[in-house]
């Protein structure tokens, strides 16, 4: 028999070490390895006389007409995500903080595939049937025929999975970190439980072809298992996103077997729910100051869908020997190289200046095409001179200081049109699409001094 052993595991990415350490060697992170006893089996290799199962090869030729349809609740902001509706018998995980609104979300998408005749069960271990019916209540969805329990033991949920009057179509696992398997010594939420557990849902999800959602709360502090030691085993993984002071909520798919990975899903968080959002671009420039310096909207692409967000920049003198950079919502290092350059190719002094640059409205990019609004609103920031209201900006920039071209500039210059804006800034390298929109007037830059030089003149307007 397997004599149980002692290992020291990391709650946040799942690496073993032999021993405790205050940082995490693989993931960087503090305090977040901790002792769990394991199934001290050491793999042995395929000794002894013991012969194989014979396994079954099947053609790959195959009618897929009769492969079961995925399964869509219709909330558009939700499908998309998924790549068009979740595939029966994936597993699907949903990070996010605390309070974030992961519940509230999943009973509106349980609600919604239910009345679309999915037979759906929704398992909570934090909350009771009876708090989960008040929610529901508030939500407006007090009489719909999901099936609900209030269960962790993951021995009791299968057994009653596999013998529901209704074949189950879909299983929501509110939380994963709740959840435990009875012969296994370790306490729930640790790395070994919430690894297991998953496994053994997923085993029998496979199975018998039901669509599996976990829910996977984040934690800083690394008390419990984070998503990232699940992230691996299952086919979808989505994180619910937003700032707590904020009342939007992005869904992002981070990884997807059946579908894209950079689509968004936008919603609002309100007394009656999550609503989608239909037109993000509008929300995030909700509350711009127009004429203000330091501020340039920028056409972003998310997935398939454009997204104008305004990017903010503060350029102040600095007291530091080494100056301030402070980044909210975009990537550090990309801000420093972009400082380099207008530095070394447009002459503009920075280094004695704090820099704060700001995605308003809480929402992350992540794209390169970004480069060249940040860049507007850098120069406008130290120039002291507003961009026009009217312009939005979109390309990449080289480390010589070139405007390199972007993807879809149609879908970016039409979502600008359709809100508004009236002129582009945009890389020379995609004149092609500004010529099929002519509702837009679009001024094509190779190089990132005729931006700083261009501001200029707009200065000495
Ligand atoms: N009565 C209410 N009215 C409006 N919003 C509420 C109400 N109750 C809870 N909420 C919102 O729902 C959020 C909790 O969402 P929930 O789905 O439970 O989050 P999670 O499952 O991610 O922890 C709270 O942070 C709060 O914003
Ligand atoms: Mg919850
Ligand atoms: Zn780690």
């Amino acid at each position: 028999m397997a004599k149980a052993q002692k290992s020291y595991i990391c709650q946040s990415c799942g690496a073993v070490t032999s021993r405790w350490a205050g940082k995490c060697e693989s993931c960087n992170e503090w305090n977040t390895i901790q002792e769990e006893q394991t199934e001290g089996s050491v793999p042995k290799g395929l000794g002894g006389k013991q012969k194989g199962n014979i396994i079954d090869f099947v053609d790959l030729k195959h009618d897929t007409s009769k492969i079961y349809p995925r399964l869509q609740t219709r909330i558009a902001e939700f499908d998309r995500v998924t790549g068009g509706g979740l595939v029966p018998g994936s597993a699907i995980l949903i990070g996010g903080d605390p309070g974030i609104g992961k519940s509230t979300l999943l009973l509106q998408a349980v609600c919604a595939l239910n009345a679309n005749n999915v037979s759906c069960v929704y398992i909570s271990g934090e909350e009771s049937t009876d708090q989960i019916r008040m929610r529901a209540n508030r939500l407006g969805l007090g009489d719909s025929s999901v099936k609900l329990a209030s269960a962790t033991n993951v021995r009791d949920i299968l057994a009653s999975v596999k013998s529901a009057p209704k074949s189950v179509q879909l299983l929501v696992i509110d939380s994963i970190q709740t959840m435990y398997i009875d012969s296994i010594d370790s306490a729930p939420g640790t790395v070994t439980q919430v690894r297991s557990s998953a496994q053994e849902i997923i085993r029998m999800a496979k199975n018998r072809n039901i669509s599996v959602i976990f829910v996977g709360h984040v934690t800083k502090d690394g008390t419990i298992a984070g998503p990232r030691v699940l992230e691996h085993l299952v086919d979808t993984v989505m994180y619910f996103e937003g700032d707590r002071s904020h009342h939007f909520r992005i869904l992002r798919a981070v990884k997807n077997r059946f579908g894209p990975t950079d689509e968004i899903g936008v919603f609002e968080m309100a007394e009656q729910g999550l609503i989608e959002v239909k037109n993000p671009s509008a929300l995030f420039l909700s509350q711009r100051h127009e004429g203000v310096a330091g501020s340039a909207v920028l056409a972003a692409l998310e997935g398939t869908r454009p997204l104008l967000v305004e990017v903010q920049a503060l350029v102040a003198p600095s007291s530091l020997g080494t100056p301030r950079r402070a980044v909210l919502g975009w990537d550090h290092n990309r801000l420093a190289m972009i400082v380099a350059v207008l530095e070394t190719r447009c002459s503009i002094s920075l280094s004695s200046h704090d820099i704060f640059l700001n995605i308003a409205g809480g929402i992350r990019i992540n794209e390169p095409a970004a480069d060249l609004a940040v860049a507007a609103a850098l120069i406008s920031a130290i120039s002291n001179v507003a961009l026009p209201s009217d312009m939005v900006f979109f390309g990449e920039i080289g480390l010589a200081g070139e405007v390199r071209q972007v993807s879809q500039p149609e879908l970016r210059l039409k979502e600008s049109s359709k809100l508004g804006f009236e002129r582009a800034t945009i890389p020379q390298l995609n004149k092609k699409a500004a010529k099929k929109n002519s509702a837009i007037i679009v001024k094509e830059i190779i190089h990132i001094r005729e931006l700083s030089e261009s501001l200029v003149s707009i200065a000495a307007q």
